[in-house]
């Protein structure tokens, strides 16, 4: 029976009504449907390509109206007044533009006008052409109905006879009803204090997110929601939310026009940007996702989790769990050797770790971070025997192995450098700025791009290596490209990042097997670009756990639990705090476990308790990274943490709770579950019996969410956590 029951869900989009992309010749209408919203823009009838609705879905055609020219004043144009879906700068426009362009004969003024559309499956092609040259861009939609997502990205091409200068080109401009209450969030930080949300009222101007350094960052994330009224919660508001596919340089632009028109222009910064075309070429700008929802910032989120695991990672086609893995790099730094890390492998496998990474330190004169970056052969003294006797002792011990690598860096202090100094992004006779000592490789040259990956390629090759851990330990600094004409050198900021990506899509095609970690410092290059070829992230270098609680509360609103790697470490760490590693346990368990304490150093009690963590984590693990996350109560605002993951079948749910902060000895506030059936029963299974105040051991949905659970915890970094599985 539930076979069949999967079977018609499956059916539902297949056979529903209307498609979700059309177009309506009457109107002039361009329709994107999803399951839950609706976008259309229209051609008006000055022939520009106007928003014209996102929203909650319309069903009617009735309910459709047809794109209109705005009424123009004193010091606003027609054109201005109106929201268009891609405006370039040209003509009297003052907002954000899309596109700005300068031709090689000075020209510096574009406007767009609709050409042509085509609709194919469920994509949308809407070609847009200067009204005096042959600049034209293509802007490509492309609907998830069942993700409730809409994709977005442009390609401009020169079909002119001159070279044209790109200065700006956008992904997408989202434009929301007009109107002038709105609040924005997005997710700020820095290094190791990376995802930290971020909610204010948009007000009139512009407010910029970007980054500048050369990849994604820590300081800004390319995501955002907006809601209406500023009063959205987890589970209610109208949402409208999105994330830039980009690893390099990207800008979102957050406007309230003077007239109340609301939206949000994002893609590549434009900030040093000159990107040159000769006549016959083309810019594609990267992929903007984004969605709407009713259901407030909790379904916006699970709604991206869903859809990058389906969508976006690696394994979308067969969604696999993330194994348990254990990390070196604070236990050892850079004294790694094949005895140590042989010793830690022993151990890590008694506590059911099913992937052992050794981190820096192991290739070149590795012993500190001034040198050996760049010179990726295995140390000989530290590894007599080469990178095998440790792979082997680690297989055999039934579990995989990893490497780190950073393969984008050099020190100054290295093989590598001194024979390709010209090899670092660097202005001629200009200083070299390091960052933790190291020079940034060209990787935008393709003759670096191609010994990068023969050098990866063959490590890969002679080595039973299953899971390389990529770092990037600084940003760009003197962003020169001495060896192309000085036109042209701005390139590095696109070609740098595809380059990059392109050996990602080279080793994982030709070592199929292979899983990768992007790391940048932790959390520095997140994305849904990099997320295509990844499976994981390392989320920030900050493993103290109670600051990890808000690290991955603003992951959460924007990626999913499955990518965010969280190690157990040792205390204190960081900032100085000593949490219990039970704690530090279910803080990591609410994403992807691993372990990078020295287990040199842990007692036979904390043994018996990783065993027994990691051994709930596998019975648990499935749900929590291929899931629905609900954040029921926020590190941000209150005293107890609460976060509780649904399994896709809805058979088993998982609560984590952690107290903090807390005064005077109140009793912990129930905590309200969310996302079961309220007329089925549950099973409780407390991680720790006395934890749960509640006698019963089997429940009803509606006692879970309208009475909560009542938990006994004793003091700050006291945790909980309850297995909730229904039955029969
Ligand atoms: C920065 C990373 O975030 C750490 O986990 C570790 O890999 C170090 N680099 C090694 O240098």
């Amino acid at each position: 029976m539930r076979t069949l029951i999967s079977f018609l869900l499956l059916l539902g989009p297949l056979t529903a009504a209307s498609p979700a992309v059309r177009w309506i010749d009457s109107m002039k209408l361009g329709v994107l449907e999803t399951d839950r919203s609706s976008y259309v823009l229209g051609v008006n009838d000055l022939g520009y390509l106007q928003h014209v609705y996102w929203g909650g879905k319309l069903t009617r055609p009735e309910d459709f109206a047809p794109a209109r020219a705005a009424a123009a004043f004193a010091f606003e144009s027609r054109e201005g007044m109106t929201s268009e879906e891609y405006p370039a700068w040209g003509g009297m426009r003052y907002g954000e533009p899309c596109l700005r362009v300068t031709l090689a004969d000075g020209v510096r003024d574009a406007v767009l006008k609709y050409q042509s559309h085509e609709v194919r499956g469920d994509q949308l092609r809407v070609t847009l052409r200067d009204i005096q040259t042959g600049l034209f861009a293509d802007l490509i939609y492309r609907v998830y109905a069942r993700h409730g997502l809409i994709a977005r990205h442009a390609v401009i091409r020169n079909q002119t006879k001159q070279s044209v200068v790109i200065e700006s080109a956008q992904s997408a401009v989202w434009h929301l009803p007009n109107g002038g209450d709105y609040r924005l969030s997005h997710l700020a930080g820095r290094w190791a204090g990376e995802t930290q949300l971020v909610q204010e009222n948009i007000a009139p101007g512009k407010k910029v997110i970007e980054s500048r350094r050369g990849n994604t960052s820590h300081q800004a994330n390319p995501w955002f929601a907006i809601d209406a009224d500023g009063e959205a919660s987890q589970e209610r508001g109208r949402v409208w939310f999105g994330a830039l596919a980009w690893s390099g340089n990207w800008k979102f632009v957050v406007e309230q026009t003077p007239n109340q028109q609301t939206r949000l222009t994002g893609g590549y910064n434009d900030f040093d940007f000159a990107y040159p075309l000769k006549p016959g070429e083309q810019l594609e700008t990267p992929v903007f996702y984004a969605g709407y929802t009713e259901e407030g910032f909790g379904d916006a989120s699970r709604r991206m989790h869903r859809f990058q695991r389906e969508e976006i990672l690696p394994d979308r086609a067969a969604p696999k769990v993330r194994p348990v893995l254990y990390n070196s790099w604070e236990a050892t730094t850079f004294q790694v050797d094949e005895a140590g890390q042989k010793a830690l492998a022993d151990k890590a496998a008694k506590i059911g770790v099913e992937l052992f990474v050794m981190d820096d330190g192991w290739f070149g004169a590795r012993d500190h971070d001034r040198a050996g970056l760049g010179d990726w052969f295995v140390n000989p003294k530290k590894f007599p025997n080469g990178l095998k006797a440790l792979i082997d002792h680690v297989n055999g011990l039934g579990m995989k192995f990893g490497l780190w690598v950073e393969p984008e860096m050099v020190n100054p202090d290295s093989d590598l450098y001194r024979q390709h100094p010209d090899w670092a992004i660097h202005f001629p006779g200009r200083p070299r700025t390091e960052g933790r000592n190291q020079l940034i490789l060209n990787m935008a040259r393709d003759d670096v791009k191609e010994f990068i990956f023969a050098l990866l390629d063959k490590l890969l090759a002679e080595n039973n290596i299953a899971f390389i851990k990529w770092d990037m330990n600084r940003h760009f600094t003197e962003p020169g490209w001495p060896q192309l004409p000085a036109p042209e050198q701005r390139k590095i900021w696109v070609k740098y990042v595809t380059n990059v990506y392109e050996i990602f899509d080279r080793l994982r095609a030709k070592h199929p097997k292979l899983e990768i970690e992007a790391c940048s410092g932790g959390g520095g290059r997140v994305d849904l670009g990099i997320l295509r070829r990844v499976d994981q992230v390392w989320t920030s270098d900050n493993t103290e756990a109670f600051d990890r609680l808000t690290i991955q509360d603003g992951f959460s609103y924007a990626y999913t639990p499955k990518v965010m790697m969280d190690w157990i470490t040792d205390v204190p760490n960081m900032n100085g705090r000593s949490t219990p590693l039970k704690y530090r346990f279910l803080v990591s368990m609410m994403g992807s476990v691993g372990i990078g304490a020295n287990l040199n150093h842990w007692s036979p009690s904390d043994f018996d308790l990783a065993s027994r963590m990691v051994a709930y984590y596998k019975r648990i693990r499935a749900t929590v990274q291929q899931g629905s996350l609900y954040r029921l109560s926020s590190p941000r605002t209150e005293n107890l943490t609460a976060n509780q993951y649904v399994s896709s079948d809805g058979r088993q749910a998982v609560l984590f709770a952690f107290l903090h902060a807390q005064q005077f000895r109140y009793n912990a506030p129930p905590v309200y579950l969310r996302g079961l059936d309220e007329n089925a029963l549950y099973k409780l299974t407390p991680l720790d019996e006395k934890q749960l105040a509640e006698r019963a051991r089997t429940v009803s949905g509606a006692y879970l969410m309208h009475r909560g659970l009542n938990f006994r915890l004793g003091g700050d970094f006291d945790s909980a956590s309850v297995l909730i599985e229904r039955v029969p």
